[in-house]
């Protein structure tokens, strides 16, 4: 956007050539005006040196660069949650705020790091207690640790997978950080999969899930494979070359010559995210943990069928986007309630936070009925 705006604001203006445009047209006059020392050889090896020199200087520059950036803008962004070990050496960021039951745990969408509830949280946490962390290798989070016996990684699941991503979360907000029970678990896309596993698994933790514009374990196999076409051929390959543009340093470049878009396209974006996502952008870990969450999405999709097999899923509230997951997820899920929203995908958690904010308000409410409702009744029993 940025470049072709001022060029032709210059010419509007019809201001003489500004710095940029200066130093190009002076650049060129030179390099054609070169003062030739010992015939055409000479001016030609001149030029390759030249060109080998630009070469180096391009490939080298820009991942220092953004090596430099990127411990830079470390401690700014470790202000925004705290490590939590879960054991296996591993550490998850968690950003808890608010006070009171249930406590509302966040769950990002597909490669994407806690910053995507930067609208919902403050909110829910004048009611109630919410917290929002970091999937592993996603933001501040640890890249999943490989180093796990074989026996407990079949226990936990493989790296990157729902099973792992749901027993990470066990530990986090159970032995680690030890939230008040019971959980009401917000999931968009591949989150409202950690929250029907979570809840198939720890049902007794959990006393609502709420997915949004949720991937389900049929997607790859409906229309006859377009969406697989489309993960395969579109949405994978695109992870991988966020994450060589982070590694080479061209995401950072293109972030200041401002040719990227960020992730969270919005109004109102505080200041605080939009320096996390060019952060998150620019950082190889990152971007690799989105990779292989994009690639091991089969896998995650068989964990969840085989969950399945062994009980009907708890009831949920769905906020969907395609009417076939509606139906899939009503067939399977017990007293799912689908709640239609205009225009509702993936973006809405920050777009439309006030439909999210309303349904998790309206749950938080019923449970409190309810269990005071219960707490009336045993209280009458212990008087009797
Ligand atoms: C959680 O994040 C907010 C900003 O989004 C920050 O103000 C707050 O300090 C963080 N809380 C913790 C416990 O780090
Ligand atoms: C793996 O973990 C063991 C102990 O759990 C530790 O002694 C060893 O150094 C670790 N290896 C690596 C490569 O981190
Ligand atoms: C998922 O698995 C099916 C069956 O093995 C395969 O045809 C498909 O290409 C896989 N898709 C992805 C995205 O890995
Ligand atoms: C959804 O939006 C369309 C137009 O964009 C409108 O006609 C329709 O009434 C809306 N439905 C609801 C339930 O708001
Ligand atoms: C129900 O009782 C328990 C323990 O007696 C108490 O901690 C809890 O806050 C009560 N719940 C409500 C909603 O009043």
């Amino acid at each position: 956007m940025a470049p072709s705006q001022s060029p032709s604001a210059r010419r509007r203006k019809g201001e003489k050539p500004a710095g940029l445009r200066g130093n190009v047209t002076k650049k060129s006059k030179s390099s054609a005006s070169q003062p030739e020392p010992a015939g055409p050889l000479m001016a030609c090896l001149w030029t390759t040196m030249k060109f080998l020199l630009y070469g180096f200087c391009v490939l080298l520059v820009p991942p220092v660069l953004n090596l430099a950036a990127l411990n830079k803008e470390e401690s700014v962004l470790s202000e925004y949650g705290l490590p939590y070990d879960i054991g296996w050496d591993q550490t998850l960021f968690l950003n808890c705020s608010g006070k009171g039951s249930p406590t509302v745990i966040l769950e990002s969408p597909i490669g994407q790091s806690s910053e995507v509830w930067f609208a919902v949280q403050p909110a829910l946490a004048e009611v109630t207690r919410v917290c929002s962390y970091d999937r592993a290798g996603l933001g501040l989070s640890d890249r999943p640790h490989k180093n796990i016996t074989e026996e407990d990684r079949k226990r936990r699941g493989p790296e990157s997978t729902v099973e792992r991503m749901v027993n990470d979360l066990h530990y986090l907000v159970t032995s680690s950080s030890d939230q008040p029970k019971p959980f009401i678990i917000v999931g968009a896309e591949l989150g409202a999969l950690v929250a029907r596993f979570y809840a198939q698994l720890y049902e007794e933790e959990v006393s609502d899930i709420v997915l949004i514009d949720p991937l389900v374990e049929v997607l790859l196999e409906e229309d006859g494979g377009v969406w697989n076409e489309m993960w395969l051929g579109h949405l994978l390959p695109s992870s991988i070359s966020m994450q060589l543009s982070a590694a080479t340093g061209l995401t950072r470049l293109g972030l200041i010559l401002k040719l990227l878009d960020l992730p969270i396209k919005a109004h109102n974006v505080p200041d605080e995210v939009v320096l996390r996502q060019k952060h998150l952008m620019c950082r190889p870990g990152h971007q690799s943990a989105s990779v292989d969450e994009h690639y091991f999405i089969n896998e995650s999709f068989a964990q969840i069928r085989t969950a399945y097999k062994v009980k009907p899923f708890p009831s949920s509230v769905l906020l969907p986007a395609w009417e076939s997951s509606v139906e899939f997820l009503m067939s399977i899920h017990r007293n799912a309630k689908p709640v239609l929203i205009n225009g509702s995908d993936g973006h809405m958690i920050y777009r439309k936070p006030k439909e999210v904010i309303d349904i998790v308000k309206k749950l938080i409410r019923k449970w409190r009925e309810v269990n005071q409702r219960k707490n009336r009744s045993t209280d009458r029993k212990e008087t009797r």
